[in-house]
């Protein structure tokens, strides 16, 4: 299962994500900086995952570009870190539930593309703005990456 993990990461925090998904996919995965990859790296892929922190509600400028240069038919996976809505008073709550994540716009811009997601995206927690990472993310991200695996398995055997 040959894979590839793009993602930007301001604080480092997204990276490590991307990193520990990385692992999880498991050996033929490669990861990559946005900034590093080539259009060959999104060749003959079987999964490509996009990572991005949420600014203002929406994925950082280099993500967005690079989702337009992103083959309409390959199997996408979203993902961004963010904070905990629940967690904020009450003037960030609400303008966190107005502006929403990076992962709704990534989905929407792939499809207006005509792209299609090929399964759920997931948003980890930070406590902060330079992370760290919440407790309990990384058993969550573990979860997540298994049920990409076992989705990719399935349609693999047919
Ligand atoms: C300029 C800026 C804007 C941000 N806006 C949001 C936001 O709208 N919603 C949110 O949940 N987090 C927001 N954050 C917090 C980021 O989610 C957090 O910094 C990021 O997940 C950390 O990832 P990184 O270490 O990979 O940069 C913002 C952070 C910065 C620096």
């Amino acid at each position: 299962m040959k894979s590839l993990v793009v993602y930007d990461s301001m604080f480092g925090n997204t990276e490590k994500i991307a990193n520990e998904i990385g692992r999880y996919l498991g050996r033929e995965t490669k990861v990559l900086s946005v900034g590093k990859v080539n259009k060959d790296d999104i060749g003959k892929l079987d999964l490509l995952v996009v990572g991005s922190p949420t600014h203002g509600g929406r994925p950082t400028d280099v993500i967005t570009k690079f989702i337009n240069t992103i083959p309409r038919n390959l199997k996408v996976v979203f993902f961004d870190t963010r904070f905990e809505k629940s967690e904020q008073g009450f003037g960030l709550k609400i303008l966190l539930s107005v502006i929403g994540f990076a992962t709704e716009k990534m989905e929407r811009q792939f499809g207006i593309l005509g792209g299609k997601v090929f399964t759920e995206s997931m948003g980890f927690i930070v406590t902060d703005k330079e992370g760290p990472i919440k407790k309990g993310e990384m058993e969550r991200l573990k979860n997540w990456v298994e049920k990409i695996r076992s989705k990719l398995k399935v349609l693999m055997v047919k």
